[in-house]
């Protein structure tokens, strides 16, 4: 199979690396700076025989080799600086990401979508606009990072290895995401029983914050090393067609009570893309938080619409 990362920054890069060294599939990693994304491949394409895989990565700035992916994956835009929100990037991603979602697509029919630029829920439902996609084949990476996030702090709080914590995070890619905490569990314990409601708390509000919190300490961008792993993840369910269940942005016909938004919720994730959307019974605080999470999202489409 055939993997297009369009983006070849921080993100893109160390994605295409984790494609290729886990054996997913061959990448094209595509930008619009010259002879970079050519000098990362022929970077990766030199660690091969110690990482002993033999996969092709091709770095180009034209989408003429992108054609057939399997898979496409838009990491392309700029990243936040310090004490920018991810809303401040809205006008310059949305033209970024809405002219590689029509190219790659120009190039790719039958590929399956995968937003990663942000701010994250508007970008994906430009590409699911910009490529007239079914919904089941376009969607965008935030919960799983996110998730991954409230797992680490629950598991450096409980000091306890971080793949037996289980949590979910839905709702928008920002300060108004929804982590679900009364359903994280380490190793199916749920953390009500092991933490105080204040801690639990805590953890929630360093979830909402860690982008920011990274962003201020690299200061010259923000993280990749999770959010590679994390779309990893999503493009490896999609190949070996493991239908995983996990949160992701999706656009939404009335599930939740919600229309014509992308929002991240829990979904089935194989090899024809989302095959199904879990609708959780959720509390009136948690289904209350979705909707304030969904209203921020549609103020932003409608911005980046003005
Ligand atoms: P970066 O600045 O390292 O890489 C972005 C790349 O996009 C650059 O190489 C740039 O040349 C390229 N680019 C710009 N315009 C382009 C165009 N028209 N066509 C092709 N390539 C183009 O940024 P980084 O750190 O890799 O982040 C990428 C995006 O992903 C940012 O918007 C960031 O906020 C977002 N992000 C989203 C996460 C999520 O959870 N959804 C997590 C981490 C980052």
């Amino acid at each position: 199979p055939l993997v297009t990362i369009i983006g070849a920054g921080r993100v893109g890069s160390t994605l295409a690396q984790r494609i290729a060294e886990k054996n997913l599939a061959d990448v094209v990693l595509l930008d619009i700076v010259e002879g970079m994304p050519q000098g990362l491949a022929l970077d990766l394409m030199e660690a091969r025989g110690i990482e002993i895989h033999n996969r092709q990565i091709i770095g180009t700035n034209n989408y003429a080799d992108t054609a057939g992916s399997e898979i496409v994956v838009i990491t392309a835009g700029l990243p936040r600086k310090p004490g920018m929100s991810r809303d401040d990037l809205l006008r310059t991603n949305a033209k970024i990401v809405v002219e590689a979602a029509k190219n790659a697509i120009a190039h790719s029919p039958n590929a399956i979508f995968i937003v990663v630029t942000n701010p994250l829920d508007v970008m994906t439902y430009l590409a699911w606009q910009a490529t007239g996609l079914p919904r089941k084949r376009i969607m965008g990476m935030a919960g799983v990072l996110d998730s991954a996030r409230f797992e680490t702090f629950i598991a450096l709080e409980l000091g306890v290895l971080p793949a037996d914590v289980k949590a979910m995070v839905l709702g928008s890619h920002g300060d108004l995401m929804v982590p679900l905490s009364r359903y994280a569990t380490v190793n199916g314990i749920p953390i009500t029983e092991l933490l105080d409601a204040a801690t639990i708390d805590r953890l929630v509000e360093r979830t909402r914050n860690g982008g920011a919190e990274i962003v201020e300490l690299i200061q010259t961008g923000g993280a990749f090393f999770a959010p590679a792993s994390a779309t990893s993840l999503m493009v490896e369910s999609i190949l070996l067609n493991q239908s995983r269940l996990l949160p992701i942005a999706t656009y939404l016909q009335g599930e939740y009570g919600l229309n014509d938004v992308v929002i991240g919720v829990p979904c089935r994730l194989g090899c024809g893309g989302i095959e199904s959307i879990l609708e959780l019974n959720l509390s009136d605080s948690e289904r209350e938080a979705l909707q304030t999470s969904a209203k921020s999202v549609r103020k932003n489409i409608e911005r980046s619409q003005e």
